[in-house]
């Protein structure tokens, strides 16, 4: 068994704790969360210890795993002394929004030769990885566009948004890494993005200085051009598409439902159930089989599909959208 500390049981930290708790390879010995209020909720569900003091799980010597996921502005740290305590570490995305501390925590950890798997849960989406394989096997030829649409159903609460670092570095620093990982070696050298409030929700918005839609488009050293289209609301639930287009064909990694069940009648033809609501729904299998390789991580028999580095290089593409949002013009990435 592998035993884990969870650091932070809010609407992640609750998800992955099931999940945890659930997966025959993990035994889910502490959770940990400031709130200890929150986090005893985990007592009853998950027949686990809730610590007052994080330490107990670093200086635990039976604990393999911390996992990490609390606020954003709490990663690094927790990783600084996770590894040096020799623990395999988990964290949650986006690594910080500071990309001097994830230099400085680079530089850092190196000593301890840390093993650590980023919370990028998309690169196990089933359906997305399919398509990843397919541009690897030059299924579809050259590649030639990667076009992510991803559209949450509504805005994070305030409390959350206030502090989460905008829609770049928290929310489409997903869709970055996706194109990432399908370019694998090709990096991305030019970025533009552009957003907007049209909304009822643009005073929220405004309230924290961020946006409620945004498009950014990136192209790769190579020349593959890649769209990215988000918004933080979605009337018909969580709209989430990849399409990747090459010279030999077109991929299509689409939506989730409750059911495939399709209805023709006299309103309508192929009428279909709605889109599943949020990411907890949409991507609950990635959520289960990114802990596979954490498992594999452990015992140094797997490479996590995204690594500290990831996180590192998705933030460098965040920091640029920010930057050419804000001087109206293509940055160029060296
Ligand atoms: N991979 C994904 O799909 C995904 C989705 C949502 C959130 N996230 C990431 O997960 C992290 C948490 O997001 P969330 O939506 O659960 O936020 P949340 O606000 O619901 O929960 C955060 C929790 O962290 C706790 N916390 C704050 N400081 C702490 C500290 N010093 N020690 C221990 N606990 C502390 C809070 O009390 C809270 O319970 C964020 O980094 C976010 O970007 C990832």
């Amino acid at each position: 068994m592998i035993n884990v500390a969870l650091f932070g049981f809010g609407r992640i930290g609750q998800m992955h704790g099931e999940n945890l708790f659930k997966h025959p390879k993990f035994n889910l010995k502490y959770v940990y969360d400031k709130d200890i209020k929150l986090a005893k909720k985990a007592i009853s569900k998950f027949k686990t210890t809730v610590i007052k003091n994080y330490k107990t799980a670093l200086k635990d010597k039976e604990i393999h795993v911390i996992f990490i996921a609390s606020s954003t502005a709490t990663h690094i740290n927790f990783i600084r002394e996770a590894a040096a305590y020799k623990k395999t570490i988990f964290c949650e995305k986006p690594l910080d929004l500071d990309l001097n501390k994830i230099i400085s925590c680079k530089k850092y950890i190196k000593k301890f030769s840390p093993r650590i798997q980023i919370g990028f849960n998309r690169r196990y989406d089933p359906g997305h990885y399919f398509l990843k394989n397919a541009i690897d096997k030059k299924k579809i030829g050259i590649l030639q566009k990667i076009i992510i649409t991803c559209r949450d159903p509504a805005p994070p609460p305030y409390s959350y948004l206030k502090t989460a670092g905008g829609i770049f570095k928290d929310m489409i620093i997903h869709d970055f890494d996706l194109i990432r990982f399908y370019l694998k070696n090709d990096p991305i050298s030019e970025v533009f993005a552009t957003t907007s409030d049209l909304s009822e929700h643009a005073k929220l918005f405004k309230s924290v200085k961020d946006f409620e839609i945004a498009t950014v488009v990136l192209k790769s050293k190579k020349g593959v051009l890649c769209t990215i289209n988000n918004a933080r609301h979605c009337t018909y639930g969580h709209d989430q598409r990849v399409e990747v287009f090459g010279t030999k064909g077109m991929l299509i990694s689409n939506n989730k439902r409750d059911t495939e069940i399709e209805l023709s009648n006299s309103n309508g033809s192929n009428l279909k159930t709605k889109l599943l609501n949020f990411f907890i729904e949409r991507y609950k299998e990635a959520y289960y089989l990114q802990l596979h390789d954490l498992a594999g991580l452990v015992t140094k028999k797997k490479k996590p599909r995204a690594d500290f580095n990831d996180g590192h290089q998705a933030l460098i593409l965040a920091i640029a959208a920010a930057k050419s949002l804000k001087l109206k013009k293509i940055v160029k990435i060296n």
